[in-house]
Parts: C-alpha cells; structure tokens; sequence
C-alpha cells in the first residue's frame, strides 16, 4: 500500500463478484474469521444459489473487500463482509454496506437482516452506523459457542 493511502479513504470501485474472483475473496476471508467459509462455499454460491448476490470492492485492480447477500422475496440477509487487513479503517465497510442498501432498496427490499458475534464490536459499530438495529441473540449460534446478535435495518418503514 501507498503511503498516502494510510488514513486516507480509497477510490474503490464495487461490482459483482466473478469466479475468478474467488482466490483473492478467499485469502480475505481466511484472514477475516475465526472459522472462516471454505472456498468451495463462495463457489457453490456463485454457481448454484440463486438468490445469492455478492460483490467485491476493487481498489488499483486488487480485490480489498467483498460482501455477499440472499434475496428472499422483500428480505434481503448479509451471510458475509469483510475488508482485507491491509485495507481496514479506510471507509471501504462502511461503502460496502451503503451499496447493499443502495441495492437493496432498488429491488424492492424492506429490511435486511444479519447476524455478529456478540465480541465483534467493530462490525456492530459499522452496523450501528448504518442504521441497523439489534432486534434479538441467537444462542450459541457459532460453532464454538459464541451467541450471535440478530440486527436488522428496515428500509420502508
Ligand atoms: C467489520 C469490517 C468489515 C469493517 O470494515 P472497514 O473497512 O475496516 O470499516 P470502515 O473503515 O468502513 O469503518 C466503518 C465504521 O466501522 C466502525 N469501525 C471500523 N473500524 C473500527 C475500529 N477499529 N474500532 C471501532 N469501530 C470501528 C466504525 O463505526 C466506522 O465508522 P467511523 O469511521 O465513522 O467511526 C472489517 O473490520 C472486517 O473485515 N472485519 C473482519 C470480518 C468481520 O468481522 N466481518 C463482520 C462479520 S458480521
């Protein structure tokens, strides 16, 4: 990374993400979770899922950030996000998130929903930011036993 680019915030561009996306989308998610998706997941949604949408954040033709939606009628769920390490606390989360709602509210959706480690106050904090609110906690939602907050943003109210 560039010098300059340290705190400034980036000139990104998001489209939907590509098969031969899904290495680059992969090492970020590896870096990101805890227990992280297989690679084989981001391929099965690409390939198979029809109501997937995913989209990556593209800054000098690198992929520094992805996220994924489902599309369920007016509910639109965000099954992931996430910024590579490098990249973070540059505002590329918070665009991400302004282009799903952006998205979601030209394909008529009403409230989207998803769901945080009670732990990730970062990505609450973004959440938070944007509108969501928390509506409930799964319990033991994680595989290792973390609760997981259910937060919601209503788009017609
Ligand atoms: C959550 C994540 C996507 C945020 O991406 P990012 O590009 O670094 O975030 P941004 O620079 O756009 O920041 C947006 C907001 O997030 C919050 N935030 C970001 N970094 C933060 C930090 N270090 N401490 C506290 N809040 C923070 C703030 O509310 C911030 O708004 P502000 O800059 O106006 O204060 C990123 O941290 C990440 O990839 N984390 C690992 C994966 C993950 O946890 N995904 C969420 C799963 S539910």
């Amino acid at each position: 990374m560039k010098e300059q680019d340290q705190k400034t915030e980036l000139d990104i561009e998001i489209r939907p993400m590509k098969f031969e996306d899904i290495d680059a989308v992969d090492e970020i998610n590896r870096l990101s979770f805890s227990n992280p998706w297989s690679r084989e997941s981001f391929e099965r949604e690409l390939t198979s899922n029809k109501i997937a949408r995913y989209f990556v954040a593209v800054y000098n033709e690198k992929i520094v950030g992805f996220v994924g939606l489902w599309i369920i009628f007016q509910e639109a769920q965000i099954t992931t996000i996430a910024v590579h390490p490098d990249y973070r606390g540059k505002k590329i989360g918070d665009r991400l998130l302004d282009f799903v709602i952006e998205y979601c509210l030209k394909n008529q959706v009403r409230n989207i929903i998803l769901e945080v480690r009670v732990s990730n106050t970062i990505a609450q904090n973004l959440y938070y930011k944007k509108g969501f609110q928390k509506i409930g906690v799964r319990k033991w939602y994680y595989k290792d036993g973390e609760d997981a907050l259910v937060m919601v943003k209503k788009l017609f109210l």
